[in-house]
C-alpha cells in the first residue's frame, strides 16, 4: 500500500510517499480501515522535526498521523461494534504506539474507533478526532459549572474552534480570544459570546476558567481569584497564582467519546471545518501550510 514515510526527523522534505506493506488481517480486538482521510496536525510537525523522540518509543521510519476518517474492509474475530462496510473515525496515538494514519489502510484496536458522522462527508470527518477530543477532554479536565465563564485562547483554531462550540453546549458563557479582528465573525459563529482580539487586552480576572490552545500563558491574567485553567500546550503552560488551579490536558484515545463528538456533528451543534483537502504526496505542503499559520479549518491528506 502508499504511505506517507518519514524517512528522518527533519523538515517537511522528509516526508515522502512510499510502498509498505499492507496489514494483512487485523488482530482479534482490532479492525482495519481503508482511509478515505488523514488530517494533519500540529503533533505531526513536531514529531517531524523530531521534538517528541525524547518521549516516544517509535523512531523513523515511519508512518505519520493521528487523525483518520475511511471504511472498516476486515474486523478481528471478538470485534462486535463494527461491520466490513461501515463509516468510522478514529484518534490514534501515533507518537506512543507507531500506528500513523497517512497510510492507505491503518490497523487499530476497535475501542478506539467510532462511527463516522453521517451528515457531513467522510474525509471531512476526518478533522474530529483529534481537536475534537483534546477539547471534550479539556473541558471535562476544566470542569466549570453550568453558567460559568470561561475564555477560549486560540478559538479559532482546530482545538479552540471546536472547545467554543462544545463549551456553549455545557451552558458556558464563552469568551474567544483571537489573533486578528478578521476572525471575530468567524469565532462568533461559532458560538462565542465575547470576543478578544489579540494579546495584549485580556480582561483582568473576571473569568471563571481559562482554556489554553495558542501559547499563550499570560492569559491566565484574566482567571478570577480561585479559578481553574487548563492548557493543552505543555511547552508554555501557565504559572499558577491568586489560588488559581493550573492543570495541563494530554489527549487519550477514546471510542466512546469520539462517538458522542460524532453525534453532536449529527445533530447539528457541531460543525467542523475543513481548510483544503490534498493528496498523500502534497503531505510536505500541508506540513509547511500549517506551520506558516493563518490556516483555517482542517488540512486533510487524502490517499
Ligand atoms: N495536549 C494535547 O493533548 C494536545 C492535543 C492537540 C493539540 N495540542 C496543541 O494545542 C495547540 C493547538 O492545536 P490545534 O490543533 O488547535 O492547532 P491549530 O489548528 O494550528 O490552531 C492554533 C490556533 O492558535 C492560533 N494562535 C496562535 N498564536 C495566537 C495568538 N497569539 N493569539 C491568538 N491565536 C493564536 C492560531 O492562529 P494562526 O493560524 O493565525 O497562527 C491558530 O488558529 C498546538 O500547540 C498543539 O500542539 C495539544
Amino acid at each position: 500500500m502508499r504511505a506517507v514515510v518519514l524517512t528522518t526527523y527533519g523538515g517537511p522534505e522528509r516526508l515522502s510517499v512510499s510502498e509498505v506493506p499492507e496489514p494483512a488481517v487485523p488482530d482479534p480486538d482490532g479492525v482495519l480501515i481503508r482511509t478515505a482521510a488523514a488530517a494533519v496536525n500540529p503533533v505531526d510537525l513536531q514529531t517531524r522535526a523530531g521534538l517528541h523522540a525524547g518521549r516516544s518509543a517509535v523512531r523513523p521510519p515511519m508512518i505519520l498521523g493521528w487523525d483518520v476518517a475511511g471504511t472498516v474492509t476486515a474486523v478481528g474475530e471478538d470485534v462486535t461494534g463494527f461491520r466490513v462496510g461501515d463509516q468510522v473515525v478514529a484518534m490514534s496515538a501515533q507518537m506512543a504506539t507507531g500506528r500513523g494514519t497517512y497510510a492507505e489502510t491503518v490497523a487499530l484496536p476497535a475501542d478506539i474507533v467510532a462511527p463516522a458522522p453521517a451528515t457531513v462527508s467522510l474525509t471531512s470527518a476526518a478533522g474530529l478526532p483529534l481537536a475534537g477530543l483534546t477539547a471534550r477532554q479539556a473541558l471535562d479536565a476544566l470542569a466549570l459549572p453550568e453558567g460559568a465563564t470561561v475564555l477560549v485562547t486560540g478559538a479559532v483554531g482546530s482545538v479552540g474552534g471546536l472547545a467554543v462550540q462544545l463549551a456553549r453546549l455545557r451552558g458556558l458563557t464563552v469568551v474567544a480570544q483571537v489573533r486578528s479582528a478578521r476572525d471575530e465573525d468567524e469565532v462568533r459563529a461559532l458560538g462565542a459570546d465575547r470576543v478578544v482580539v489579540d494579546e495584549a487586552h485580556f480582561p483582568a480576572a473576571c473569568v471563571d476558567g481559562l482554556l489554553e490552545t495558542a501559547g499563550l500563558p499570560q492569559a491566565i491574567g484574566a482567571v478570577r481569584d480561585d479559578g481553574r485553567a487548563v492548557s493543552v500546550v505543555p511547552t508554555r503552560v501557565p504559572a499558577a497564582e491568586r489560588g488559581i488551579h493550573v492543570a495541563v490536558s494530554y489527549v487519550e484515545q477514546d471510542g466512546p467519546g469520539l462517538s458522542a463528538l460524532g453525534s453532536l456533528v449529527d445533530d447539528g451543534s457541531l460543525r467542523l471545518r475543513t481548510a483544503k483537502e490534498l493528496g498523500f504526496e502534497d503531505a510536505p505542503r500541508a506540513h509547511r501550510l500549517l506551520a506558516a499559520g493563518g490556516v483555517r479549518g482542517k488540512l486533510l491528506l487524502l490517499p
